[in-house]
């Protein structure tokens, strides 16, 4: 073998042998496969059409100018409705072993029906969106052309909706250059954090590309959590009283931007969620040096945000039903 490449083979073992054994890995950038349903997908992400009140997009309350989340402790969806918990947010969603916060979707498709029904979010529903759909030329031609069908389909809706969200994913964070080995992408400060996120136990539960997104856990596992939130968690799913309480861990990917944070939105600085964590979680009182150093870390988990054009979305025509914003 050539000297070189043997070396330069060495160096991408160690280096990836290294990374291996990290709780955390970066996430890649997506590759796109179909563009045409992609580009469809992100339309519907956009338009309020698919809301009862012509008002209400996925975007209102995933921003994807704001982290793909509302800054709400709980969304306002139709009449003005408050809802029950907090909005995740749908950057990386595509990496989470279920959707929602207690994973009663099992993947993207089957979330993205919910919203549209949802009397608290979009009050529309599913046939009712389809007929708006099946008047508008421009969605007609751009399902046929990515279905080849006659009729738009609610499962085609959901379908393209969830090719587009899964473009959503943000890679190039500080931390990842960090992993991938640039010593300088991060501070000593928050190379510190990291440190200390690992040997508090916070990767326990926070870990893999998302950090969160690939497991349940108790929310209070160690000191109860105090809420008003009825929100009961996966045992609302599986039924079963130890289930009560475990949450989908959230990614902490880009947590700077998702505040408030927990399924209840109660606390809004990530300096009081990370000394809760330390407390409820793992039983330890965390200095506030120690969390400062914690939050440094959390801060270059800030990857690429989307980045494309506005997409422009085809006009409704006489026969397209009016919104109903009452
Ligand atoms: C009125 C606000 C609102 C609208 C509109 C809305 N969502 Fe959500 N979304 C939420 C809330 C709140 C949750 C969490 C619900 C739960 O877990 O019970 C959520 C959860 C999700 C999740 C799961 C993320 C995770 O980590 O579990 C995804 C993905 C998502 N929404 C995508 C969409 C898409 C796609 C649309 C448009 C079809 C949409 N949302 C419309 C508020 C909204
Ligand atoms: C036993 C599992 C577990 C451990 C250990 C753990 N977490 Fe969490 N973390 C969770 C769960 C579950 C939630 C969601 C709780 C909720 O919303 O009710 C969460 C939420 C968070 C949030 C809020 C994210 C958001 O978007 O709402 C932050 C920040 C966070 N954790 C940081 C940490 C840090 C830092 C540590 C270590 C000090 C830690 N966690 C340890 C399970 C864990």
């Amino acid at each position: 073998m050539n000297r070189r490449y043997g070396l330069a083979l060495i160096g991408i073992l160690t280096s990836s042998s290294a990374l291996a054994t990290e709780p955390v890995q970066p996430i890649e950038p997506y590759q796109a496969s179909n563009q045409a349903k992609v580009e469809l997908g992100k339309k519907l992400y956009f338009d309020p059409r698919l809301s009862k009140s012509g008002f209400i997009s996925c975007n209102s309350c995933h921003n994807l100018s704001m982290g793909g989340t509302d800054n709400m402790p709980t969304s306002i969806g139709h009449n003005w409705a408050l809802g029950p918990i907090n909005a995740p947010t749908v950057l990386n969603s595509s990496l989470n072993l279920a959707q929602f916060w207690d994973g009663r979707a099992k993947d993207l498709q089957e979330q993205a029906g919910g919203p549209i029904a949802n009397p608290k979010e979009m009050g529309f529903s599913h046939s009712l969106a389809v007929n708006v759909l099946e008047t508008i030329p421009g969605y007609k031609q751009a399902f046929q052309q990515v279905y080849t069908n006659d009729r738009i389909g609610i499962d085609q809706v959901t379908d393209a909706i969830a090719a587009f969200e899964e473009t959503l994913v943000t890679p190039n964070a500080p931390f990842d250059q960090f992993l991938k080995g640039d010593e300088s992408a991060i501070s000593d400060t928050a190379k510190a954090g990291y440190a200390r996120f690992k040997s508090v136990g916070c990767t326990a539960c926070h870990n893999g590309q998302a950090l969160g997104g690939n497991s349940f856990q108790k929310m209070g596992l160690v000191k109860p959590y105090k809420t008003d939130n009825a929100a009961a968690g996966l045992s609302a799913v599986t039924g079963k009283e130890i289930d009560r309480f475990k949450f989908k861990v959230p990614t902490l990917r880009n947590v700077e931007l998702t505040y408030p944070y927990f399924h209840d939105g109660a606390v809004w600085s990530l300096e009081e969620a990370v000394d809760v964590m330390a407390e409820l979680q793992l039983g330890q009182k965390l200095k506030q040096q120690e969390i400062g150093e914690i939050v440094a870390f959390l801060k270059t988990l800030t990857g690429d945000q989307p980045n494309f054009r506005l997409p422009q979305l085809p006009p409704s025509t006489n026969d397209t039903p009016r919104p109903d914003p009452g």
